[in-house]
């Protein structure tokens, strides 16, 4: 079976199709950073009319790279929620239409399932159950998922999701928005151990995660400090350094208590290297294993859809035939715990 993903629900329109039996035939993004970038964050209005603009050629070129027709889709995923609503209307808008137009079922996906699944889209891909850490830049969760749909939140951050709090960080070291990664890239410039940061809930004793006061202490640093280049750097490293810990002792913390042996990591601070290696060191260490997206697919992306969609319509759950329906909704706010 052929399912064609649509992800709109911030700043980037991912398109993909996915085949059960062939995997990920083609997939197409654009992302909205250049938009935004002026304006330091996503500006909601700006984005929903972007993804106006991209989504139709793109799900055209998405179609065209996999070599095949419309009509031989048979079903059409879509972002239903958590999400900018205005942005998530247009890729709900697009998939329901499409669907009752080609007489074919669409499937609501919740965006943090896309990304809890998307270490399935590569190989050696882990089995179920597997613990996942989610660290994106509204999230940053600890689940336990026994299979599609049978997911136990853990954990969760208090305040700040990890993606947040480097986007945060990063702003304030002068770099541009989002800037994870840029962040990232200053901090191998940096010399460890010349700034001291704080470990926000390292004891605990649950599997919550706390961001806000880290990037306060870098706030404070930088108020007390006359700041050149060198040190941007270093306190890039030093706030690195302390997210790193904090993720990878929870996250181990959570296999032990759990009996896990399968680690898995989603969303767009999976990217982060510092993270992966230190989280391929540390679980190798104890026995477990680690599973990572590929690079491409950490960040939003169509593909994680289109597979979270194609997962969905073999269990033949969470399946609506558009003949019978004559609304859709989107979901601004939505738990996963609820699926
Ligand atoms: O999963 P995602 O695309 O967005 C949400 O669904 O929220 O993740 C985006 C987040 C941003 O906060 C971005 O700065 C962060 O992932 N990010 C990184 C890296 N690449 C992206 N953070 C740290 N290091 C990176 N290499
Ligand atoms: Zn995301």
């Amino acid at each position: 079976m052929i399912v064609l993903g649509i992800e709109t629900s911030c700043d980037e329109t991912g398109i993909a199709v996915y085949h059960t039996e062939n995997g990920l035939l083609s997939h197409t993004l654009f992302s909205q950073i250049e938009i935004h970038n002026e304006y330091g964050g996503v500006v909601p209005e700006l984005a929903s009319r972007d993804h106006i603009r991209r989504t139709i050629p793109l799900i055209k070129k998405a179609l065209q790279n996999a070599h095949i027709d419309l009509h031989e889709i048979d079903a059409i995923a879509f972002t239903q929620g958590p999400g900018l609503a205005g942005a998530l209307l247009v890729g709900a808008s697009i998939a329901n239409a499409m669907a009752f137009a080609l007489k074919i079922p669409v499937l609501n996906i919740h965006h943090l399932e896309g990304h809890l699944l998307s270490p399935l889209l590569s190989k050696p891909a882990p089995c179920f159950p597997f613990l996942a850490l989610l660290v994106s830049g509204g999230h940053t969760q600890l689940i336990k998922v026994k299979g599609i749909g049978q997911y136990t939140l853990l954990g969760e951050t208090v305040d700040d999701a990890a993606g947040e709090a480097f986007d945060k960080t990063a702003k304030l070291l002068g770099l541009d928005y989002p800037g994870g990664k840029a962040l990232a890239e200053l901090a191998t410039k940096g010399r460890p151990s010349c700034f001291k940061l704080p470990r926000p809930m390292r004891h605990s004793g649950d599997f919550n995660f706390s961001f806000s006061g880290l990037k306060t202490a870098v706030l404070t640093l930088i108020k007390n400090h006359e700041i050149n280049d060198q040190m941007r750097a270093d306190i890039a490293l030093a706030f690195q350094e302390a997210a790193v810990d904090i993720l990878t002792e929870k996250s181990l913390a959570a296999l032990a208590r759990t009996g896990l042996t399968q680690l898995v990591i989603a969303g767009g601070v999976g990217a982060n290297i510092a993270l992966r290696s230190r989280l391929l060191q540390e679980t190798s260490r104890i026995g477990a294993t680690v599973f990572f997206p590929e690079f491409q697919f950490c960040t939003d992306n169509g593909a994680m859809i289109a597979f979270a969609g194609a997962m969905r319509l073999l269990k033949q759950d969470t399946v609506r035939c558009p003949e019978t329906m004559n609304s859709f909704t989107v979901k601004a706010r939505w738990e996963l715990e609820t699926l």
